[in-house]
């Protein structure tokens, strides 16, 4: 086992005690109350308020940093964060001007994850605090489940559920449709949009892309403007980050433009779609369907879309797997260590 970084120069009470000369090993290592102290020789107290892989957890504590990883309640958080050198927190926790402020020892805001719409980046960064977060770990994650929600569409995987459970056999009302040799619609080929589009040319579909900052791609996907991919796609599936100042990508009018029958498919951010749009859009029968895993207001979502018949929803699990958690845990526990190394 290679020598772990990080020494300790100070006694700690019922844990690992040594003097800075010894090489810490994992196999040594007990958690410890007291002052744990890194390769500067400073304390560093990291708060993990959405919860984080425990591999991860592990990683920053041999690594000489003191976890705290019970959830502080987002109200409790202006009057406890100034404990801490580090916060890390998944989508629940807000990281507003009012706990920033209150952070007064703060130096890193790590988002685990990609969307750092609950952290006042910019507020943050003003006030010397560094805001990191692991944009990569879940693209997989998130891509397999735009394609579940489009093979559940297509299935009727939702109705056919909710029947059978009803005791009833409804076989000829579930004549579905194969993605194989249909158009996916891709908007942002971004880290996302990349894994989706490998994922539905193995299953055969053609795929067509807009993204305002990709001029090329090694994969065989067509871009184009959003224009001709709107009318084109069978399967919309949204990879874009929401952009608040310039509102909903997708409203009425680029709904519109769709395909008859097509199905949209929302794994990105609950903005970058009109809701209402797309509710009068599978009411009028515009839209055959949609997969929805994120919404305006969570976790409250619009309850007349969510009860749609023509509608597969989850609740914003994306990056939901055991995979992308352990991934997202390993890269935050590495950035924290390179921070304050
Ligand atoms: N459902 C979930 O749990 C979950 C998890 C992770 C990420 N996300 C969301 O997925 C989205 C994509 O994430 P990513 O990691 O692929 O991001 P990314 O930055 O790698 O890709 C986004 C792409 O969108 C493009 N883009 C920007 N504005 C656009 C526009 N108006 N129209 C079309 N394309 C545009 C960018 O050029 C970029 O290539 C983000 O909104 C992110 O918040 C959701």
């Amino acid at each position: 086992m290679p020598p772990l970084p990080g020494k300790i120069i100070s006694p700690v009470v019922g844990g690992f005690i040594q003097d800075d000369t010894q090489e810490r090993k994992a196999a040594d290592y007990k958690p410890a109350i007291g002052l744990l102290v890194n390769n500067w020789g400073i304390t560093v107290k990291i708060l993990i308020n959405d919860g984080m892989s425990a591999e991860g957890i592990q990683m920053l504590r041999q690594a000489g940093h003191d976890v705290f990883d019970t959830k502080i309640p987002q109200e409790e958080l202006p009057s406890r964060i100034g404990e801490f050198d580090a916060i890390v927190v998944r989508s629940a926790t807000k990281v507003r001007s009012d706990v920033i402020d209150a952070g007064t020892g703060l130096k890193a805001i790590v988002r685990g994850g990609v969307g750092v719409d609950n952290i006042d980046v910019a507020y943050a960064e003003s006030k010397g605090i560094k805001v990191m977060n692991t944009p990569a770990a879940s693209s997989a994650s998130v891509a397999e489940l735009a394609l579940a929600h489009m093979l559940a569409l297509s299935r009727f995987l939702v109705q056919a559920n909710l029947t059978m459970r009803d005791g009833k056999w409804e076989k000829k009302q579930y004549k579905g449709r194969e993605l194989a040799g249909k158009t996916l619609g891709i908007l942002g080929l971004g880290r996302i949009g990349n894994e989706l589009a490998k994922m539905a040319l193995a299953l055969g579909m053609k795929v067509i892309a807009y993204d305002p900052y990709v001029t090329s791609t090694d994969l065989d996907v067509e871009l184009l403007p959003m224009d001709e991919v709107l009318p084109r796609a069978d399967y919309l599936s949204l990879h874009m980050p929401y952009d608040k100042a310039a509102g909903h990508a997708v409203g009425p009018v680029e709904i519109e433009k769709m395909k008859d029958g097509a199905f949209l498919i929302n794994c990105a951010r609950g903005g970058v779609v009109s809701e209402k749009s797309l509710l009068a859009a599978l009411n009028s029968g515009k839209l055959a369907g949609a997969g929805i895993d994120v919404f305006m207001e969570e976790p409250n979502p619009y309850p007349e879309l969510i009860h749609h018949p023509r509608v597969s929803v989850t609740p914003h699990i994306g990056a939901s797997t055991s995979e992308a958690q352990e991934r997202i845990g390993n890269e935050v526990a590495t950035l924290l260590i390179e921070h304050f190394k």
